[in-house]
């Protein structure tokens, strides 16, 4: 397992389309395995691939309760219901904080890591995870949608 490195602000491969995996191959499992260290590393809830530079529909989400790290392979979202008002970061954006409205609830169906077909229903926290980390899938960025007013900005330690 490795580090890898991280994408920051102002790199334009945050706002590509991923592309489906077509086959979970050794290569996958390996930065599957890089990306959740990749994250644990920074204290992130989530990571998806094009954060490490890889344009493929891979997301990992830990948060760090008794579910352990959850991989979602070409996940979507099926089915949406109601919003949260939420507080909401990015690796990527390591020195930004504001509110953003996401669903209440998801359903969301993926492949785990083993091949096997999933379907997950998420409130709170998991839901806004899914959600943040499947619009990094489609080159979308949490920036892009704060509530006016909201954004800190913290410096960064010199
Ligand atoms: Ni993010």
């Amino acid at each position: 397992m490795a580090i890898r490195k991280l994408r920051y602000e102002g790199d334009d491969i945050l706002k590509k389309k991923s592309r489906e995996v077509e086959e979970i191959d050794d290569k996958l499992q390996t930065l599957i395995d890089d990306m959740i260290e990749t994250m644990h590393k920074y204290n992130g809830v989530g990571l998806a691939a094009v954060q490490v530079g890889i344009l493929k529909r891979v997301v990992v989400i830990d948060l760090y309760d008794d579910n352990g790290p959850i991989v979602l392979i070409n996940p979507v979202i099926i089915k949406t219901k109601g919003e949260q008002e939420v507080d909401e970061g990015c690796l990527s954006f390591p020195n930004k904080f504001a509110k953003v409205i996401r669903p209440a609830e998801v359903i969301a169906e993926y492949t785990n890591r083993n091949g096997k077909h999933m379907r997950v229903k998420a409130k709170e926290l998991l839901a806004q995870a899914i959600c943040h980390e499947l619009d990094h899938l489609d080159g979308e960025v949490f920036v892009d949608k704060i509530l006016p007013g909201t954004l800190e900005y913290i410096e960064p330690e010199k």
